[in-house]
């Protein structure tokens, strides 16, 4: 049992009490940005004339040492100490000996561990991101595959009018690109250095905060002290941001797997990321999409999981936010490795461009347009609709489409048909006439395509 503060203990700390008060078992993950914040604190100690410029070098020294040795593996991050921090500085002592101790001056473990876990959270941001950006070059690229891959569209999960695939997809590239933004959002509002806010109420040492926020890359040091060691709002905010990725995926997911099946057949995905069954030997079951949709409830979890832990907190630092870490670090590997998954997953999926389209040729996915095509003519809107619904009703009883049904059919009902209602109801007229920006023909598109890649340039 290794810690940082015996002194003003009379007895040994309960072994029970220690495991429950531990957190090394999870918080080992933030050794790099651990020792990142020490180094930057030393140096400016050592600016400060806090430390002298020799005690500084060999600290700095040292602690680039245990991150040599950790990273090679030679020095395990073992359980026997209580934190991260305690491992640090425990490890620094027995290196260069008493000089290893002054690390901790001016400074508390609530300001170090609400560093580390702002830079830990900065480095993850980062790293979605780049996850996110690399599943939009892949919709990107479909996109401009499938400009004229006519599909039905829609509602409440039946036929309502036809779009193409690139159209589809380009809803999803809407959705990861506003993850996107709302990552950079909470980066720019978090990146402030609490460093030297001490326990709660600053330090009496003249230290030199704005100098290591920079070495930090913050934009500046934090404002309040207590708010320094007390929030966790960007945790919060990272784990809404997951939270809507997640839900992003698991939709993306769903559909899918709809499209995957055997009555739908739109899709295939591919062998490498099907699994069979130990049973059913016919069977190629989309697990992988399934997994990602399930796993989004662990990501939700962890978000009510903080926002539950932080209710009620008085100010400042509570034992509480040492449970910040365990959801926080599950939910950003979690979406990490969905995000990396389900683009491999859809990166490699077969589109049945022949099966969308017939899809969408079978079920009145133009008879919006059919209806449009009287008002065309003169026939008011409400009655032309009246026109198409009993058409529909006719090609219902005998089983063929709208466009399969002779023109006598058509001028029974309404002697303003003509002709030209075969071409004015074909898929491609009804998707390629919705020209307004926003709109699935591929007119519309072009442009909004343009846009896509220059911000997936920049
Ligand atoms: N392991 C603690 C955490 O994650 C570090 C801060 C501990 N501070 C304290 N005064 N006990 O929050």
């Amino acid at each position: 049992m290794a810690q940082l503060w015996g002194g003003r203990f009379t007895k040994e700390t309960d072994k029970l009490v220690y495991n429950f008060n531990a957190s090394i078992t999870f918080d080992r993950k933030l050794y790099r940005q651990d020792i990142r914040g020490s180094l930057a604190h030393v140096k400016m100690l050592a600016k400060q004339g806090i430390l002298t410029e020799e005690e500084g070098k060999k600290i700095e020294e040292g602690l680039k040492g245990i991150l040599e040795d950790v990273e090679s593996g030679k020095l395990p991050v073992t359980e026997e100490y209580e934190d991260i921090h305690s491992f640090v500085e425990a490890n620094l002592i027995s290196r260069i000996g008493d000089v290893g101790k002054k690390l901790h001056t001016g400074r508390s473990r609530n300001d170090q561990v609400a560093l580390d876990m702002k830079l830990y959270v900065r480095d993850e941001i980062q790293e979605l991101d780049a996850l996110l950006k690399k599943l939009l070059v892949t919709i990107e690229r479909l996109m401009e595959e499938h400009l004229h891959t006519y599909m039905p569209g829609f509602t409440h999960l039946q036929k309502a009018q036809p779009l193409t695939l690139a159209h589809h997809l380009g809803a999803y590239f809407e959705m990861f690109r506003r993850d996107r933004g709302r990552l950079h959002d909470i980066y720019e509002r978090m990146n402030y250095c609490p460093l030297g806010a001490g326990a709660l109420a600053g330090t009496t040492y003249p230290l030199d905060r704005a100098y290591t926020a920079s070495l930090l890359d913050f934009y500046g040091p934090t404002r309040n002290s207590m708010d320094s060691v007390s929030d966790r709002d960007y945790v919060i905010e990272l784990l809404a941001a997951l939270s809507t990725i997640m839900m992003h995926l698991s939709r993306f997911c769903e559909e899918i797997i709809i499209w995957n099946t055997n009555e739908y057949r739109f899709v295939e995905i591919d062998d490498a990321y099907s699994t069979g069954s130990s049973i059913m030997p016919q069977k190629k079951n989309p697990d992988i999409a399934e997994l990602v949709r399930g796993k989004t409830g662990r990501v939700y979890g962890a978000l009510m999981s903080l926002l539950t832990t932080m209710k009620g907190l008085p100010l400042a630092y509570n034992k509480d936010m040492q449970e910040d870490k365990e959801p926080a670090f599950d939910a950003i590997d979690t979406v990490k490795g969905c995000l990396a998954l389900f683009e491999g997953m859809l990166a490699t999926i077969k589109f049945r461009e022949d099966v969308m389209e017939a899809s969408a040729k079978n079920g009145f996915t133009n008879a919006t347009d059919a209806a449009d095509y009287l008002v065309g003519k003169g026939v008011p809107f409400r009655d032309a609709h009246s026109i198409i619904g009993r058409l529909v009703l006719l090609c219902i009883e005998k089983n063929c489409s709208l466009d399969q049904l002779p023109l006598e059919e058509y001028r029974k009902l309404c002697p303003a048909f003509e002709e030209d209602i075969y071409e004015a109801i074909s898929m491609k007229t009804c998707v390629e006439k919705r020209m307004t920006l926003g709109a699935p023909g591929a007119e519309a598109m072009k442009p909004v395509l343009e846009e896509y890649r220059t911000y997936l340039a920049e």
